[in-house]
């Protein structure tokens, strides 16, 4: 065999989500366990697409995201993910990773989610594994926390758990069980500056990180059975209200982190306001200054006109509830990266 010949290939989509109620801090970092338990929406439409090669000719792994080469921090996150796949299946063949995405990452739209659980499902079966959803969730967690939440379909919750085995996410309704509408008001392309990854470290560092997490439990409890009742008035005040105290737990840790932009200030202000006049929107922010806004679907040609006329707000990007990550049997590009209008 030539050594450049692929000894075996896969390709996996995922979406990236978006937490109602967030995870921020870990009990355990090397594993990614969480302090709470987490509740997510996928994103239909949005998604990144990636490939695994195994290619005896590799003396390590290789990494292309964007059809550019990666190399330092990211690529050194990628391999110490394939060597938990490696350590798994007994091959320890390297790997070219090539991962596309169709919209702009590094910006608190979850790239890292979409990328581990896409990683996951496109790694293990080219080593040849074949994992049960749970198992896959698991895997993905390793990579990046929230990537755990990519993995099952709709709206998912991560169980926190207690070890590696018990801590994976599962779906609590399917993408039809609502037509939610995240309208994700783009204030910034720019890459953060501090990682999530280094942010779950410094958590603890904030007196009031104890009692977001100490109250988690009941938030995560109010936010499901208003999910499941379709409640919009109380999945409004309780996804906020999560929002605000992890941003809180960022603005008090040492040092402390500030994500939010004036516009992202803007935005949320604006939020509250159309809310207060009957139109049922809200907003939530993860570890960037984009701002995603929840919306019932009859409402979002009107929001999406009226955040795209806020100072500051550089496009609108329209999300609705999006499946489970995915095999494509395609193999190879063109691949269709387009984002719907
Ligand atoms: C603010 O999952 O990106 O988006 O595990 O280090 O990759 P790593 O962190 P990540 O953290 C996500 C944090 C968040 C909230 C959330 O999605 O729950």
């Amino acid at each position: 065999m030539r050594p450049d010949v692929p000894l075996s290939t896969a390709i996996a989509v995922a979406h990236p989500n978006i937490a109602f109620i967030k995870y921020w801090g870990n009990r355990d970092h090397a594993l990614n366990l969480p302090m709470n338990g987490s509740l997510s929406m996928n994103l239909a439409g949005l998604m990144t697409r990636t490939r695994v090669t195994l290619m005896a000719s590799l003396q390590s792994d290789r990494l292309f995201i964007d059809d550019e080469e990666v190399r330092d921090a990211p690529l050194h996150r990628v391999s110490s993910f394939l060597e938990h796949v490696r350590r798994m299946s007994g091959n320890e063949t390297c790997a070219l990773v090539e991962s596309w995405n169709n919209f702009p990452i590094g910006t608190g739209i979850a790239s890292s989610a979409s990328a581990f659980a896409a990683l996951s499902l496109a790694a293990s079966r080219a080593y040849g594994l074949s994992l049960d959803e749970a198992a896959l969730s698991r895997l993905a967690r390793l990579g990046s926390g929230s990537a755990c939440r990519s993995v099952p379909a709709g709206f998912v919750e991560w169980f926190a758990g207690k070890d590696d085995a018990s801590s994976y996410a599962a779906s609590i309704a399917p993408p039809e069980h609502w037509k939610l509408i995240d309208l994700i008001a783009v204030v910034s392309q720019e890459r953060k500056l501090i990682s999530s990854k280094e942010g779950h470290r410094l958590a603890a560092s904030s007196i009031l990180q104890a009692a977001r997490v100490e109250d988690a439990p009941r938030r995560l409890k109010v936010c499901r059975e208003a999910l499941l009742a379709r409640d919009f008035a109380q999945l409004s005040e309780i996804v906020e209200l999560d929002s605000n105290l992890m941003h809180a737990v960022m603005m008090t840790s040492s040092p402390p982190l500030l994500y939010w932009q004036p516009a992202t200030l803007e935005i949320m202000h604006a939020v509250v306001r159309w809310r207060q006049a009957g139109i049922p929107a809200c907003y939530t922010t993860d570890a960037g200054p984009n701002v995603h806004v929840l919306c019932l679907e009859e409402w979002k040609e009107w929001l999406c006109k009226a955040l795209g006329e806020i100072k500051g707000v550089s496009r609108v990007i329209e999300a609705s509830p999006g499946g489970a990550a995915y095999y494509e049997e395609r193999l190879s590009p063109p691949f269709d990266t387009s984002l719907p209008e």
